[in-house]
């Protein structure tokens, strides 16, 4: 699919407004009714209702993400960039997208299951083992004699008294309500001690709570951690709020380039998102977010600035520059989490602009000490890949676009019920394997990249990604190939589901980047491929893809299957180190201090290899393991 955004936005410029009217759209199977005014698409509407619609450019009209279709009333004329997406069929049947649609008159639309944004899997765990659970809150437990007329200590006094050096401060707004609960508590109960100073209290039988974050662009993840055992008390992985604008962080800077006031939305979406979490943890085992008294977020640059509320404009203009890489401590409340009043937020320390705290915590929890050099990569929209060797850091970091979270393919789709998430093609045969057991409706990252190796595979297409018109399931649609997965009858949505010639080259275009910068990274260290003892592939999309597709398709360095180890969450594992073990914490920090940052872009070569890498070449490891 080339979609002209040059002709998207002149287009949006021209066809202005929907005449100054007010337009009641019906949004299905939601059941919730939209009010649109002038100038309003139905996504601008939807976003502000929180009515989830998936739109992975962030409502720029270049992907498909938001297609809806109209049922019922009056259908809008079709934007022209619609008719490049949607064969005449499905445009007379009132398909198009959320972004570019500006209803003139009531109706009632559908919003497929492709297009919502609910439901999505999310990888929480890791793979990475336990530290020795030594934090840095200590847990002080305090049983005291009421003040008498003998004895008229002051309330702070008296806890000092008793806990001589561990607390010598309290913080203020603690201290606000601190006199009424100890006397409501009979003078029994727990203080969360922070290098001396006092962040929260509770009751003697009250659960003291941790909490570590995962903040992705596109999912987050927490654990509430037992702050007095260090044992794992819940997880949970929820979709990101701020997916409602996008899904990646070029999309978020872009909306902040045109809209200043974005970024603040984007803020509140992260905050939101983080009490969430914190408030569904606490709900699982029966305890209240005010039970929390540490926080620490491993996020990328960006998600870091945003949670911050600090400028990212810098950060996605050469040469991205983040306004804060140093791990730092911030007042929960200062940032509108909804915990202990006093708790802190530890925040990871960022490598460079586009090489975050979570790629420190993925460094933190892998296995690195190993004798030959190790690749440490997490895929995703950005890809950040790290050489370990010897105790040296080398970091690169590459935009891999978001093919591989369905993002820029026609029928892609985040990894949901319905999603085709493994594909295998003999010869004339085809056999799907969707999450959920479903009809398929789309396809997610993991199902992209096996259906473009096994495209490859099966001789369906060349090493240049061109698709060959001999198989029976190639077809001519608007003029362009493209590899029918399911038809009209089998898919779920009633449409057929469609692999294209312009979502082959999306994919290469990804797989290139990666592979270059791998190539480039090795370069620069002085090693090749062949050195490698093991290639460390972590991230949710990572966990998910098979090793043997990124072979075949020359994403991942050409090496046995052995040296390969899919690990998962690292980054949570990493943001829960950091909770439990203090010497932790500080490791991440020599961490960040040690990695060396290479930027591609100095890189004379980077083009040449990329371009280089964008075919399919023979691989010596490859072995389909079916
Ligand atoms: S095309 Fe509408 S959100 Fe991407």
């Amino acid at each position: 699919m080339n979609i002209d955004t040059k002709a998207v936005s002149e287009a949006e410029d021209e066809s202005g407004s929907n005449s100054g009217l007010s337009v009641r759209v019906t949004v299905l199977p939601m059941d919730q009714v939209i009010e649109l005014s002038a100038g309003d698409t139905i996504l601008d509407v939807a976003r502000r209702e929180r009515i989830r619609i998936a739109s992975s450019c962030g409502g720029h009209g270049t992907c498909i993400t938001c297609a809806i279709q109209v049922t019922d009333g009056e259908i809008p004329e079709p934007h022209d960039a619609d008719r490049q997406v949607f064969s005449e069929r499905r445009i007379e049947d009132g398909w198009r997208r959320a972004c570019l649609t500006r209803p003139v008159a009531d109706c009632t639309i559908l919003v497929p299951p492709r297009s919502t944004a609910a439901a999505v899997r999310t990888q929480v765990d890791g793979q990475a083992g336990e530290v020795e659970f030594a934090p840095g809150i200590e847990v002080l437990h305090f049983e005291l004699e009421a003040p008498t007329l003998e004895d008229f200590r002051a309330d702070d006094l008296r806890i000092q008294e008793a806990f001589p050096g561990k607390a010598d401060r309290f913080d203020a707004r603690l201290l606000a309500g601190f006199a009424e609960d100890v006397r409501r508590w009979k003078w029994r109960g727990w203080l969360a001690s922070r290098d001396g100073e006092i962040v929260a209290a509770g009751p003697i039988d009250a659960p003291v709570l941790g909490l570590a974050v995962d903040l992705g662009t596109t999912n987050m993840s927490g654990f509430l951690i037992d702050m007095q055992s260090g044992e794992v008390l819940a997880t949970e992985g929820l979709e990101n709020p701020q997916t409602m604008f996008g899904g990646d962080l070029i999309t978020y800077a872009s909306h902040i380039r045109r809209n200043p006031e974005m970024a603040d939305e984007l803020r509140k979406l992260a905050v939101e998102g983080a009490n969430r979490l914190a408030g569904d943890l606490c709900d699982a085992i029966d305890a209240a977010p005010e039970q929390i008294v540490e926080v620490t977020v491993a996020g990328n640059t960006m998600m870091h600035h945003l949670l911050l509320g600090l400028p990212v404009k810098q950060l996605a203009l050469s040469p991205f520059i983040s306004a804060l890489s140093a791990a730092a401590d911030f007042k929960a409340r200062d940032l509108g989490l909804m915990i202990a009043p006093g708790a802190y937020v530890h925040m990871l320390a960022n490598i460079a602009g586009f090489v975050g705290g979570d790629h420190v915590a993925t460094l933190l929890a892998s296995e690195i000490d190993v004798e030959k050099p190790v690749i440490i990569m997490d895929i995703g929209t950005n890809t950040e890949i790290s050489l370990v060797q010897a105790g040296n850091i080398t970091s690169v970091s590459c935009p891999s676009g978001p093919a591989f979270e369905g993002g820029n393919i026609s029928a892609g789709m985040r990894a949901a019920v319905g999603a085709i998430e493994l594909v295998r093609i003999k010869g004339d045969e085809l056999s799907l394997k969707v999450i959920g057991d479903a009809a398929p409706v789309g396809l997610c990252g993991s199902g992209v990249l096996d259906v473009v190796a096994q495209l490859y595979l099966a001789g369906v297409c060349d090493n240049r990604g061109r698709l060959r018109e001999e198989h029976s399931r190639v077809r001519l649609i608007n003029e362009k190939r493209a590899f029918v997965l399911a038809d009209e009858e089998a898919s779920g949505s009633g449409a057929a589901i469609v692999f294209t010639q312009d979502d082959i080259r999306n994919l290469q275009l990804a797989k290139a980047a990666i592979r270059a910068a791998t190539d480039i990274l090795l370069d620069e260290c002085g090693y090749t491929e062949a050195d490698l003892g093991k290639v460390v592939i972590a991230g949710a999309f990572g966990n998910y893809i098979d090793v043997a597709s990124a072979l075949a398709i020359g994403m991942l360095p050409d090496l046995p299957f052995n040296r390969f180890a899919q690990v998962g969450n690292a980054a949570g594992d990493g943001a829960r180190f950091t909770l439990q073990s203090k010497a932790q914490r500080q490791l991440a920090v020599d961490i960040a201090a040690r990695a060396q940052y290479f930027e591609l872009a100095s890189a004379p070569t980077f083009m040449k290899v990329f371009g280089k890498r964008m075919n399919f070449t023979e691989t010596t490891n490859i072995k389909n393991k079916d």
